[in-house]
């Protein structure tokens, strides 16, 4: 690939470069790259690396490439239900809409049709590596793994443990036929073919529909597998923390409770994490887990406002979660959006702090290394979107970044229109966006208009591990 390429770097910095030349090996991880090679001189790099025969893709004014998104928290059977049930706050959506639509997956024709569909969706959305939530049943869930993988995703797909506060015709039976359920997704798997793109994951919905039995089997089962990651959410609505605290009145918290049964670690990924005390957030440090903040989701249901610059300062790993359906949006553009007027809903409501911190707003400037108080800068956003929802998954040394050696998980975006002009930013002409004049100032004003006014359209390919897995220019 020769052209512009956008990588974070980290909270506060990325890296762009006008005229890269990236090259990706057999294997679908990144050979090298040159981060500034003038027009002139791309056949000589070429030959210097012996990649002169090597399938050649020259990007166009206008666009660009970038790290896939990390949805790190969504419900796959969720995606039929976007839309609907926005009314209720989650305990009543839970019941009135969400359980309903996940009980009709107990029909595998139903699961087969429906999630073929949700998982080509995520996958144009831009979504490299996602973390699924699928539902109770065993095989619906093995079907979704299945997909996922013959599609190519990168993902980790979990079924839900809940045995109890649920429907009766939505709740499994005892905690040995959970656990025995999700040791068999688990083993199916691990046994599809081919390279480890899909993962499984520990997927104890709630604290709210897992008995202490069933919390126990499963910390035992994470203790004894290290690699298996853990999802769950935490602490998303006032009532929800209020019936944790009924259930589980011997532990000093949310997040004690799911530390007492061995399930908060450095592979736990804690969806929400709205209503944390500050006891909470340092236990959260400490065991290293991560938080997926999921804004849509949070505006939606009308939970509160997670704030993710208090997690960050604290040093926390935070990546983005589109949680649909209780989020409206299959896509982490929307999710990105939604963690930037989050962030400066609470900036306003805390105004001293936030004309303290808040320095003038040059896109791409360096920022000081504060995140509470204020708006989140463009690097912020953009590495919660990739790198950072990366580390909360514990695919850092692989994904969310272009660096030599790291899987080619990719994003081709494409400001054009679909007759191939700029619009109104061809008005402002070459200047605005000229590729070769090279400041980061450019290339930053085309990734933040990517981020507030684009969507599935402008997302011409998706690469995954090197291979081309979706995205607008197939649907032409
Ligand atoms: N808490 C327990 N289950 C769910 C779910 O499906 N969505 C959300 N947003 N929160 C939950
Ligand atoms: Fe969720």
């Amino acid at each position: 690939f020769y052209g512009a390429v956008i990588t974070p770097d980290s909270l506060s910095h990325y890296s762009a470069y006008p005229r890269c030349l990236l090259c990706v090996g057999a294997s679908g991880d990144i050979d090298w790259l040159a981060e500034d090679v003038h027009d002139s001189a791309v056949q000589d790099v070429l030959a210097q690396h012996g990649a002169q025969d090597a399938a050649f893709v020259e990007l166009k004014h206008g666009e660009f490439l970038m790290p896939g998104f990390v949805d790190t928290h969504t419900h796959a059977p969720q995606v039929p239900n976007i839309g609907s049930g926005g009314q209720d706050e989650l305990l009543d959506w839970l019941s009135n809409t969400t359980f309903p639509m996940e009980a009709k997956f107990a029909d595998v024709d139903f699961a087969r049709r429906a999630y073929s569909s949700v998982v080509r969706r995520f996958i144009n959305s831009g979504t490299t590596t996602c973390c699924y939530y699928g539902t109770l049943h065993l095989e619906a869930t093995k079907i979704l793994a299945d997909i996922v993988h013959s599609y190519g995703q990168r993902a980790f797909v979990g079924k839900c443990n809940m045995d109890r506060s649920s429907p009766a015709d939505y709740v499994e039976p005892s905690a040995t036929a959970s656990v025995a359920a999700t040791e068999a997704l688990i083993a199916h798997i691990r046994a599809l073919a081919g390279p480890p793109l899909v993962q499984p994951v520990l997927t104890p919905r709630f604290a709210i529909s897992c008995t202490p039995p069933l919390l126990t089997a499963l910390g035992a089962l994470a203790r004894a597998d290290p690699s298996l990651l853990v999802q769950t959410h935490i602490s998303e609505n006032v009532a929800e923390v209020a019936f944790v605290r009924r259930l589980f009145p011997e532990c000093a918290s949310y997040a004690d409770v799911y530390d007492r049964f061995g399930l908060l670690g450095a592979r736990t990924v804690l969806a929400h994490a709205v209503h944390l005390d500050d006891e909470e957030v340092h236990l959260v440090k400490e065991r290293d887990a991560g938080v997926s903040h999921c804004p849509t989701s949070n505006f939606n249901l009308r939970s509160g406002i997670c704030n993710v610059g208090n997690l960050l300062d604290h040093g926390i790993k935070v990546g983005l979660g589109t949680d649909v359906s209780g989020g409206f949006s299959t896509s982490i553009i929307t999710a990105i959006q939604h963690a930037s007027t989050a962030s400066k809903v609470l900036a306003f409501q805390a105004p001293a702090a936030s004309l303290k911190l808040s320095p003038p707003a040059l896109i791409g400037a360096p920022v000081v290394p504060t995140f509470s108080g204020r708006q989140l800068p463009l690097a912020t956003l953009l590495h919660m979107a990739t790198l950072g929802g990366a580390h909360v998954c514990g695919l850092q040394h692989r994904v969310g970044s272009f660096a030599q050696g790291k899987a080619f998980d990719a994003l081709l975006v494409d400001l054009r229109d679909s007759a191939g002009n700029l619009g109104l930013w061809g008005v402002d002409g070459d200047r605005e966006l000229g590729i070769g004049e090279g400041a980061r100032g450019t290339l930053g004003a085309m990734l933040e208009r990517f981020f507030f006014t684009g969507d599935d359209r402008n997302v011409r390919r998706v690469y995954v591990q090197g291979r081309w897995i979706g995205g607008a220019e197939q649907r032409r």
